[in-house]
């Protein structure tokens, strides 16, 4: 299972390649919003784009906001010339899906977010995404399944062979990742502080404090 980090924070993205386990990072303009106001400055958008590109050997999600097609396709070919391994992220809109479509016969390859239903995914799929972004805590926090919706499209995927790979988005915690590694989803992308909390456990930490006041002791034999 591939690891994304969901954010535009720079500093976030470091700590996250530090650990060794990150694949690549998804943004939004959301995301784009809180980077910039972390840092206490205006950001470009391309040049941070390049930047994280550059901190990040694999794929790194950035998004279009123009909603028609000339835009999209517009936006999207100047995203996609940022660097190789950029992924233009659309949004599962009419023009996106049309704009997917073109974007693959060019050879660019798309994120499509904002999905919320099995047959979305499969209209993403159909139009040639290179991923699906079904949003999973946003499901849940309108007292609906997420987890449900993932096992449908990964779940119709399979029955036809679609090459998109189904990118689990909007986890909140260890739970989501847990289960979305269960349904085989190909990618989690998750906020720095879920990939943190992954780590936690008590009884590691109470097996550890343990291990560490027995060696004090046992040094402290040894002393005497
Ligand atoms: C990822 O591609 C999405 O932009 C992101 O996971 C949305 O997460 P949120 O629902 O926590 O904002």
């Amino acid at each position: 299972m591939k690891f994304f980090v969901d954010t535009a924070d720079l500093n976030e993205i470091q700590e996250a390649s530090e650990m060794g386990v990150l694949d690549g990072v998804t943004t939004n303009p959301s995301l784009m919003k809180i980077a910039a106001e972390r840092a206490g400055q205006s950001l470009n958008f391309h040049e941070h784009i390049a930047r994280i590109c550059d901190m990040v050997p694999g794929d790194v999600s950035a998004e279009v906001t123009a909603v028609d097609f000339d835009g999209i396709m517009e936006q999207g070919r100047a995203l996609a010339a940022i660097r190789d391994n950029v992924v233009v992220k659309v949004p599962l809109i009419l023009d996106g899906i049309k704009a997917i479509n073109a974007l693959a016969q060019e050879g660019i390859r798309s994120n499509c977010t904002l999905c919320f239903s099995p047959t979305q995914a499969l209209l993403a799929a159909k139009a040639g995404a290179t991923y699906i972004s079904p949003f999973l805590g946003r499901v849940d926090d309108i007292s609906t399944d997420g987890m449900n919706l993932l096992q449908e499209i990964i779940q119709i995927y399979e029955n036809y062979g679609y090459t998109t790979e189904v990118l689990a988005a909007s986890i909140r915690h260890p739970m989501h990742v847990t289960q979305s590694a269960l349904m085989g989803a190909h990618v989690a992308t998750m906020p720095l502080g879920v990939i943190k909390k992954l780590l936690k456990h008590p009884l590691t930490d109470i097996g550890l404090a343990k291990f560490l006041g027995d060696w004090d002791a046992f040094k402290q034999n040894q002393a005497g």
